[in-house]
């Protein structure tokens, strides 16, 4: 599944490679081996936090204007691939949902050769940029039989991302500052589902609660089927919390990591501080599920919480309370990747926020 090639620049064959993924507060890096037996381990990482963003809101490494300070970030992954001595300077880098267009629609039934003439021209009137200025890459979705059904679909459903050029060049020249040889560039989604959900099929949906920006998707049937951002994070929670305990935007940070929802004592209850950003959070989350389900027949049984956020004491709790009808459980990056046993500890920390890095690392080996 997920034979969604954007932007294969070599045909790979190689036994190593980083991914890489510039959030708006981190920048992640793992380096992949594939052995004779075509089973990955995690060889390495590196981490890097931008705790300035706290502070001041234009000082994160990316924003969702796309105003990358692409030197900086160049030398700080420089520092971190340094530091790390990672083998290798192949890297498959995520692109965020905020700087793609993604779309799905349907195409009347036709052979494939066909098809592959139909969908640009009819690209054209779906990707809002003009055509020069974009690059597109397009997959048959398979839907389940169940929705087949329900639907009583006929045409061909499309699944469609375009990606401007110039953010293309953007990541180019980050990683040529870096010193790194870019091989792929995906949507932190689809890199995400890779890492996460390998080949399942049940239909899920996966909540990335990011720093300044929450990712909602729905994979059913191992198809990305939907993909949207919302401007409300986990930095609003830290917000809220300086805010009502008129404390320092360090303080409420460090209050949010360690007790989270399960905040006891004080004149103001921390909980209700952060209930009311969760809420939006969790609102937005069910009217697409319902949307989903609703044009699709098929019912959403899992919700995989993600991001370094999903660690908030409590917050796994209150989303199964809120969410019955689903299951609920936390994500888990390294569920198909070996790694030395006495690492677990750190896997712990990392493995709710590193699907995107594991995911396009893994595709690079993959191919
Ligand atoms: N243990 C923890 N408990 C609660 N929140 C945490 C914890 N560790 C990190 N966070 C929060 O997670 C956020 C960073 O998450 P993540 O690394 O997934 O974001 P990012 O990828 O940089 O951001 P984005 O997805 O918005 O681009 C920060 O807001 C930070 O406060
Ligand atoms: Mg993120």
């Amino acid at each position: 599944m997920f034979n969604f090639n954007f932007l294969k620049l070599f045909s790979s064959g190689r036994r190593r490679a980083l991914g890489l993924e510039i959030g708006t507060t981190t920048i992640k890096i793992v380096e992949l081996v594939k052995d004779k037996a075509n089973r990955i381990s995690l060889e390495n990482y590196g981490l890097l936090n931008n705790y300035g963003h706290l502070e001041r809101i234009n000082d994160a490494f990316q924003t969702s204007s796309l105003r990358l300070m692409e030197e900086d970030v160049s030398h700080y992954i420089r520092k971190l691939v340094e530091r790390a001595r990672f083998k290798t300077r192949d890297v498959g880098m995520t692109l965020p949902v905020y700087s793609t267009f993604v779309t799905v629609f349907e195409m009347p039934p036709m052979p494939d050769k066909e098809l592959k003439k139909a969908v640009p021209f009819q690209a054209r009137q779906v990707v809002p940029s003009p055509f020069s200025e974009v690059v597109i890459d397009w997959i048959k979705i398979e839907p389940s039989h169940e929705e087949i059904l329900y639907r009583k679909l006929n045409n061909s459903l499309i699944f469609l991302i375009a990606v401007s050029k110039d953010v293309i060049a953007r990541y180019r020249r980050i990683a040529q500052g870096a010193s790194l040889n870019l091989v792929s560039l995906e949507l932190e989604t689809l890199s995400q589902g890779r890492a996460v959900l390998g080949n399942d099929k049940v239909p899920t949906f996966i909540l990335d609660l990011g720093s300044r920006v929450t990712n909602f998707s729905i994979f059913d049937n191992g198809f990305l089927r939907m993909n949207k951002f919302f401007d409300l994070a986990s930095g609003e929670i830290t917000q809220a919390i300086a805010n009502g305990l008129r404390v320092s935007v360090w303080k409420a940070e460090e209050i949010k990591k360690r007790n989270g929802l399960k905040s006891e004592g004080g004149e103001i209850e921390i909980p209700n501080l952060i209930y009311p950003i969760l809420d939006a959070i969790i609102n937005e989350a069910k009217k697409l599920i319902s949307l989903y389900q609703e044009r699709t027949g098929r019912k959403i049984e899992k919700v995989i919480l993600a991001g370094s956020s999903s660690r908030m004491p409590g917050l796994l709790e209150y989303l199964s309370k809120e969410m019955p009808e689903v299951v609920v459980s936390q994500a888990n990056a390294f569920a198909r990747i070996n790694y030395p046993d006495d690492w677990l500890p750190i896997i712990k920390g990392i493995q709710s926020s590193f699907g995107p890095v594991n995911g396009i690392a893994s595709k690079i080996l993959l191919e």
